[in-house]
């Protein structure tokens, strides 16, 4: 069993399904309300460690009631927690997502996540060179992204890097990170606009762009290989790219060939999308296989 290590945020996400998305200025009655576990960090860490790896989460949550439910959440769902501060002077991060006509809209507000600092990665530093792959996405402060990918270049640890919510990347990030997971939007952002098919020839098997429906997209040295994705019924979108990089990270720490560990995670991915709410509907090892 392979060893992640997700440094990132933790969310409590409170969802809203309405059969109109509201325009500027405008109310509308809903339907449902949950408030759910969510993330992209505490995402991508529940979906590698019900995909079977031994899966650690680092970041910070408040001292309050939605981080008592986000660390109980991870836990049920065995991600080891010890590296998750406590901090009292800032909330739990929050997400407000709404989903009508089959997509979501999200705010998030940041939170107990931006009190991730570099003293909290020194902290847990130990850890961090102990992993088979750290996983990374920008829900906590850019330079903390930075100086995390700085400490596993030099020690020679694999880095994930999901580029999501969408940002501007320093090249020393690129090169550093062994798999980078746009979705493209944030590929358009991140490459200057540049068509998609030549990036992924400038980056082979170490850019991997995720497509929703129409599949994922990555260079394996000879070609562009599109992997498809599998028709399901949507009825929530959210969790999913996060739901492919924790599947991608556990495939591939168990030693899974790239193409193999896309294969996996996009099937991940497409199980996800069938439930509301991030976690819900992400698939056990047994279940997907
Ligand atoms: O990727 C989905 C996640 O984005 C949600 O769980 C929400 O918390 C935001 O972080």
């Amino acid at each position: 069993m392979g060893k992640v290590v997700v440094v990132g945020s933790i969310n409590v996400d409170m969802v809203f399904t309405s059969d109109i998305r509201p325009k500027a200025g405008e109310t509308v009655l809903g339907n449902t309300f949950s408030l759910i576990p969510g993330g992209k960090g505490a995402n991508q860490a529940v979906a590698a460690a019900k995909l079977g790896a031994d899966t650690y989460m680092i970041g910070c949550v408040g001292n309050d009631s939605n981080g008592e439910f986000s660390l109980e959440n991870l836990q049920d769902m065995k991600v080891n927690t010890e590296g998750v501060k406590i901090v009292d002077n800032a909330p739990t991060g929050v997400a407000n997502i709404v989903v009508a006509d089959n997509d979501n809209s999200i705010i998030v507000i940041s939170g107990a996540n931006f009190e991730v600092n570099k003293d909290v990665i020194n902290n847990n530093k130990k850890l961090i060179l102990s992993a088979d792959m750290v996983l990374l996405q920008l829900e906590i402060p850019m330079e903390v992204v930075e100086f995390v990918v700085e400490i596993c270049a030099e020690n020679k640890v694999k880095v994930l890097l999901n580029p999501a919510p969408a940002a501007v990347l320093k090249k020393s990030l690129i090169e550093k990170a062994a798999y980078i997971t746009p979705n493209e939007h944030e590929l358009k952002l991140i490459f200057d606009n540049q068509d998609t098919d030549s990036v992924l020839k400038s980056y082979p098997n170490k850019l991997i762009v995720t497509m929703g429906s129409k599949g994922v997209k990555y260079h394996d040295g000879n070609e562009i290989r599109e992997i498809p994705s599998k028709k399901v019924e949507v009825v929530d979108t959210t969790g999913a790219g996060d739901t492919f990089c924790g599947a991608l990270a556990a495939a591939l720490v168990r030693g899974d060939s790239i193409e193999d560990a896309i294969i996996f995670a996009n099937k991940a991915a497409s199980f996800t999308v069938t439930k509301l709410g991030a976690q819900s509907g992400m698939p056990e090892l047994a279940e997907l296989l």
